[in-house]
């Protein structure tokens, strides 16, 4: 087994701020550097992000500054957020980094040398969400899966990766070695889409279209296309090919991606890393995709959910366990707070917490606060042994983390927990506290007991690395001491006697989650949603609204319409709108007021009438009263 662990997450976009999707795969990166260093191995865990491409162009655009500046920006935001969610990372990527330009530079000219890179014209279907081409058969109902959009046609010459020349190559390599990218639904799904034939690769945009990446070391007109900038992060952070980072850390790669880059990473990176003559990583993991009530997370649906705001809630320890135990990794779950407050309550403040508070008081109880001694007969003080459960444990709890089952790893943690309370229950030690006789016994159950929390403080560890540093001072053990050493978690006996014990405290508060949404202020939210209020908007999504006091001139019915009137108003200019207020107002009742009227709104046609905009009324069905304004004002003005 080699001593050394390096992991990787994908470098995020930032054309977005940080959300719980990407929270989650990176603290998964953490737990497993945290998991591996437990193994003792010396761990190299990466992060970063990606700032090149239109979508970067746009979003900078959108809040009206230069790329530079908005990337500054929003990579500082992720780079703050890591720290709060206790994510151990030991290197920070960004694409805009000019050592990396530079490498990203160096490998493109090595591969066109080889000749795996050609110029040629193209012209296909291209979706900007992407910031790739799509083939038709990749398309949904014409649309792209991940955008909805239908992508637009464009033409134009570029640079190409002679992917196809590897494909023969990469479905081999992917059918002997089993594990190389899993869970094996996602080893599936590459090869049964290597199964038709790989089109090669565009790598390039013109700068006349997009000057934000890097410029093709073989051509000054061009910029690198998007991943052939990214994926390359995974080497350049650790200074190919010279650096020592590189030779310590690269033969033990692993990758952790969500399903919406398998492709980029399963097929485009190993080609690219065979074309540059550079070995190939050694697993991809995949996991699925966090949902927000049944649907995918999304600004325009108003669903993002910030993960700052469940740690300031619910505390990093509980949210963190909360993602790693309830994801199966590699399928989709669905993310509510509801069950994330079940999930803390049951398995932290009940199980966990309970079981930790009870043993400490009862040392305190029993033995004054001082760690009893182990005693000679310390297995045999029940029919549980305790010790052996837990060398049981550890050894599958290994396998599930190494394979990246987290929550079956947490699983096998909680079937100990509950072994220990179990054992509480079989060997009272109440009962034996009341004659002086059972004073050994009691004090190797009570040691026992201690020692069980030790073990479960290092196994949980990687997932909540504050509680378990909490959980060894109040067990008389220094933190600083890499409890968490799987060797030393097996072995028994290791909890110092004589220590005295700090006064037990909830791991774990309990959560009533009606107090934590009238503290937030949910509660309003809630009344809003009776309401029907829809999802917030911007100020500068609002000021795209163009509302306008107009008077009305003319008013009529519409023949066979029984609720529509045409109105002829006075905006400055004369407008034609129709409205459905009918049952509500004569035409005589309208002609002379002022009312509000959205003067941008799409025309559209009614009962064969034009209608370019839309009157603005409270109320529905037959009842209608029309928006209007308190005194007399110029037709025309703008409302805002
Ligand atoms: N920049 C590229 C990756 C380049 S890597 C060489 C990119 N960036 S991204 O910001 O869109 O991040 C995508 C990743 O964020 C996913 O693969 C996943 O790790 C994480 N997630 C984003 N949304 C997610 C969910 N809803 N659920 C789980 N993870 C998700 O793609």
């Amino acid at each position: 087994m080699p001593n050394t662990f390096y992991i990787t997450t994908p470098i995020y976009y930032v054309n977005a701020r940080p959300h719980l999707g990407h929270a989650y795969t990176t603290i998964v990166a953490d737990v497993a550097s945290r998991f591996n260093s437990m193994c003792d191995k010396e761990t190299f865990f990466l992060t970063g992000t990606d700032e090149h491409g239109d979508k970067v162009v746009r979003a900078a655009r959108k809040e009206n500054l230069n790329p530079k500046v908005y990337v500054d920006q929003i990579s500082e935001l992720f780079q703050k957020l890591w720290p709060e969610l206790n994510i151990n990372n030991n290197y920070f990527i960004r694409t805009t980094d000019p050592s990396h330009q530079e490498l990203v530079k160096k490998i493109l000219q090595k591969i066109f040398d080889a000749g795996d890179i050609y110029f040629s014209e193209y012209e296909g279907l291209y979706c900007f969400g992407c910031e790739r081409f799509y083939t038709e058969r990749e398309l949904v109902n014409g649309k792209c899966p991940d955008h909805e959009t239908e992508p637009e046609p464009i033409k134009e010459s570029n640079y190409f990766f002679k992917m196809s020349r590897y494909q023969a190559w990469l479905v081999e390599h992917i059918k002997s070695h089993p594990d190389f990218i899993r869970p094996e639904r996602y080893r599936n799904e590459v090869l049964s889409f290597l199964k038709e034939p790989l089109e090669d690769l565009c790598i390039s945009r013109p700068k006349s279209r997009l000057k934000w990446g890097i410029t093709l070391p073989f051509d000054k007109d061009y910029v690198t296309y998007v991943w052939f900038d990214a994926l390359l992060n995974y080497i350049s952070a650790l200074d190919y090919p010279e650096g020592s980072k590189y030779h310590k850390f690269w033969p033990v790669v692993q990758h952790v991606v969500a399903k919406d880059i398998l492709k980029p990473h399963g097929i485009y990176w190993p080609i690219m890393l065979q074309a540059a003559g550079i070995p190939i990583y050694q697993h991809l993991n995949v996991h699925g995709y966090w949902n927000v009530d049944q649907s995918k997370m999304s600004k325009s649906i108003g669903n993002v959910i910030d993960p700052l705001e469940l740690k300031n809630v619910y505390g990093i320890d509980p949210f963190r366990f909360f993602l790693m135990r309830d994801m199966v990794f590699g399928l989709d779950s669905n993310f509510g707070e509801s069950s994330m407050v079940q999930r803390i309550n049951s398995d932290l403040a009940n199980d966990l917490g309970n079981l930790f508070s009870r043993v400490l008081a009862m040392v305190h109880k029993y033995f004054k606060g001082l760690i009893p001694e182990q005693g000679n007969d310390y297995r045999a003080a029940s029919d549980i042994d305790l010790a052996q459960a837990a060398t049981a444990i550890i050894g599958q709890y290994e396998k599930a983390m190494s394979d990246f089952a987290f929550h079956k790893g947490l699983m096998l943690v909680w079937e100990f927990i509950n072994q220990m309370n179990k054992y509480i229950d079989a060997t009272a030690p109440w009962t034996l506290a009341k004659n002086e006789s059972d004073r050994p016994q009691l004090k190797a159950i009570i040691y026992n007991l201690l020692e069980g929390l030790r073990v479960v403080s290092g196994l949980i560890y990687p997932v909540m690395p504050d509680t378990a540093a909490t959980m060894q001072t109040h067990l008389g053990m220094n933190p600083q001491d890499k409890f968490y050493r799987l060797k030393k978690l097996k072995s028994w006996g290791i909890i110092p006697s004589g220590a005295a014990v700090p006064q037990p405290i909830a791991l774990f508060p309990r959560i009533d989650l009606e107090e934590v949404k009238n503290a937030t202020g949910e509660s309003k939210n809630h009344e809003a949603n009776k309401l029907n209020i829809k999802p917030e908007i911007t100020i500068e999504e609002f000021s795209k609204i163009d509302l306008r006091v107009a008077t009305v001139v003319k008013a009529e019915k519409i023949p066979r319409a029984k609720k529509l009137l045409k109105l002829e108003v006075d905006i400055g200019e004369r407008r034609t709108i129709v409205s459905g207020i009918a049952d509500s107002y004569t035409p005589d009742d309208l002609i002379g007021k002022q009312v509000v009227v959205v003067t941008n709104l799409k025309p559209a046609k009614l009962m064969g009438v034009i209608s370019k905009g839309m009157l603005l009324a409270a109320g529905q069905k037959d009842k209608y009263s029309v928006a209007t304004v308190d005194q007399k004002i110029k037709p025309g003005a703008s409302l805002s």
